[in-house]
């Protein structure tokens, strides 16, 4: 499998705050959905925003689509390529109506006004959205936000998706729909989530991080038992 993007003995610590990540590693594959556990300050959110270069490493290299990533230049062909989800929709949609945020993307890489509202009105028709077109985007509800962010990111035709907590503020029909659409689509997929279930659902690789480090996820407890002792 061909390798699209690499995280080798990652540092990062915010300025006067504790280390959070300590000689972090990972890897992610063509066609791997490879989600990220782990407890609430873990680091989750600071990994993403470290492969996409909105947050510089102190020690370590972001490699990604077969180039080394450092300076603010070498990211632009990252963001177009690795769509981020942020876990606040509120962080990514800024632009008056939901037609307007979700053809920002295209536009900005160079598509017409007519082939991005081509691409605006195909990606709100998969995500059951049509109907929020015109809708004042800072008036959706959380949940209708955080699908309105994932046209927006589904719009740019990313090769690789980074999807912080996806699930979160969903109902349980558009975790359905959510969980269906992601397994229909052929990208690479990075998925923060504390929803095992969803987790499971999407998953090909699952891997915790825990004290600053990928891990690969322990066996989960049988009951009454430690996971290393033997069976009855
Ligand atoms: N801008 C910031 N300035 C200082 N510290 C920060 C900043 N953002 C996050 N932190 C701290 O860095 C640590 C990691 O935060 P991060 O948001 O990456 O965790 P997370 O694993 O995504 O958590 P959650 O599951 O709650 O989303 C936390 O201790 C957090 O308080
Ligand atoms: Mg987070």
């Amino acid at each position: 499998m061909s390798e699209l993007i690499s995280l080798q003995d990652i540092h990062f610590a915010y300025p006067g705050g504790a280390p959070v990540l300590c000689g972090l590693d990972l890897t992610l594959s063509a066609g791997e959905r490879l989600s990220i556990g782990g407890h609430n300050g873990a680091g989750k959110s600071t990994l993403l925003h470290i492969l996409v270069g909105l947050l510089r490493p102190s020690r370590g290299r972001v490699v990604a689509f077969g180039a080394e990533r450092a300076e603010e230049k070498d990211f632009y062909e990252v963001r177009r390529r690795a769509g981020l989800v942020f876990q606040d929709p509120d962080d990514q949609l800024f632009c008056p109506t939901v037609a307007e945020d979700v053809a920002f993307g295209p536009l900005n890489l160079g598509k017409s006004r007519q082939e991005a509202m081509a691409i605006v009105e195909e990606v709100l028709a998969r995500l059951d959205l049509a109907a929020y077109r015109d809708r004042i985007t800072h008036k959706l509800s959380g949940g209708e936000k955080r699908l309105v962010t994932l046209a927006a990111v589904l719009a740019m035709e990313p090769d690789v998706l980074l999807l912080d907590e996806p699930t979160n503020a969903l109902d349980i029909d558009n975790k359905v729909r959510l969980t269906e659409i992601l397994l229909s689509l052929p990208q690479a997929m990075i998925l923060v989530s504390h929803d095992h279930g969803f987790r499971n659902d999407i998953a090909t690789r699952t891997l915790m991080l825990v004290e600053g480090r990928l891990t690969e996820r322990p066996p989960r407890c049988v009951a009454g038992r430690s996971p290393a002792a033997p069976a009855a």
